[in-house]
């Protein structure tokens, strides 16, 4: 079997796990468990670390769709105002009590900040599934950005993040966008990159939950592929997003 035979393989086994093939191909009787988190029915805890724009925005519809959120930044004030306006399932905390609080992690920061958070957190998101919304811009994060881009983003926050089972999602539509798709549930799709298939199953699950698809383009190292400016970035249809993402590597 060819090194190009393993990866179609593995590819296609992520796929499977994260139910982004037909049902009759999906493995039968597969119980997930990821870090804590399952791909069951039933709610999950999410810690937000960075509870801007797009962790705020999150945090707010997740909570909606019935999932507890802790939100945490360095600013715990903030976080127990914007917990107050989005109510129900909503908590505040600090960045380390909402990366133990959560089944799932999101971290939302500007890239600047991520070796930081990757170090204060280190001992509570080893092992956890991490939803990476991060994006290295130079102008506003300096040499990091530089270095993030050069050896690709996604490979970049696993290095940041060591351990963190990390999905990158949420990195290329606007976060208002995030607020509204479950308007319209599957009409836009969410592409995704993983290396871990039981945390992109997980990832998958809570991006279905606020009304997007979710389409696995691949492992991390393809995570450089989503960030603005991209082809796959903006909203599009689950459809044309595997249709950009078949001709990336
Ligand atoms: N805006 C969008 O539409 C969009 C879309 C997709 C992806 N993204 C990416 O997602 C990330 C977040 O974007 P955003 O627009 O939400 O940014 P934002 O509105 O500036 O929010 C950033 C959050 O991170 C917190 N933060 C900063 N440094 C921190 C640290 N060391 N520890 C804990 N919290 C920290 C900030 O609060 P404090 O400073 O008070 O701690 C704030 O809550 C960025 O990397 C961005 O490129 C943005």
């Amino acid at each position: 079997m060819t090194m190009e035979d393993d990866m179609k393989r593995d590819r296609r086994g992520l796929l499977k796990v994260a139910g982004l093939v037909p049902a009759g191909l999906a493995l039968y009787g597969l119980t997930l468990s990821a870090g804590g988190a399952t791909t069951g029915g039933g709610k999950l805890k999410i810690g937000i670390v960075g509870s801007g724009r797009v962790g705020g925005t999150l945090g707010g519809v997740w909570a909606k769709a019935g999932h507890e959120v802790m939100l945490s930044s360095r600013n715990i004030e903030h976080d127990r105002s914007l917990a107050a306006t989005i109510g129900r399932n909503a908590r505040a905390g600090t960045p380390r009590e909402a990366a133990a609080f959560g089944d799932v992690v999101t971290i939302s920061v500007p890239y600047r900040a991520l070796p930081e958070v990757g170090k204060d957190l280190a001992d509570l998101i080893r092992g956890k599934v991490v939803i990476d919304t991060c994006n290295p811009f130079v102008g506003r994060d300096g040499e990091i950005a530089t270095w993030a881009r050069e050896k690709g983003v996604g490979l970049a926050s696993a290095e940041l993040l060591p351990g963190a089972r990390i999905v990158r999602a949420f990195n290329a539509i606007g976060y208002t966008r995030m607020g509204v798709a479950h308007e319209q549930p599957g009409r836009i799709g969410m592409p995704i990159a993983g290396d871990d298939a039981q945390a992109v199953a997980v990832a998958s699950r809570l991006i279905r939950d606020i009304g997007f698809e979710p389409v696995l383009i691949g492992g991390l190292a393809m995570g450089k592929h989503l960030m603005p400016g991209t082809p796959l970035a903006g909203e599009r249809a689950p459809e044309e997003i595997r249709r950009i993402a078949a001709t990336l590597d």
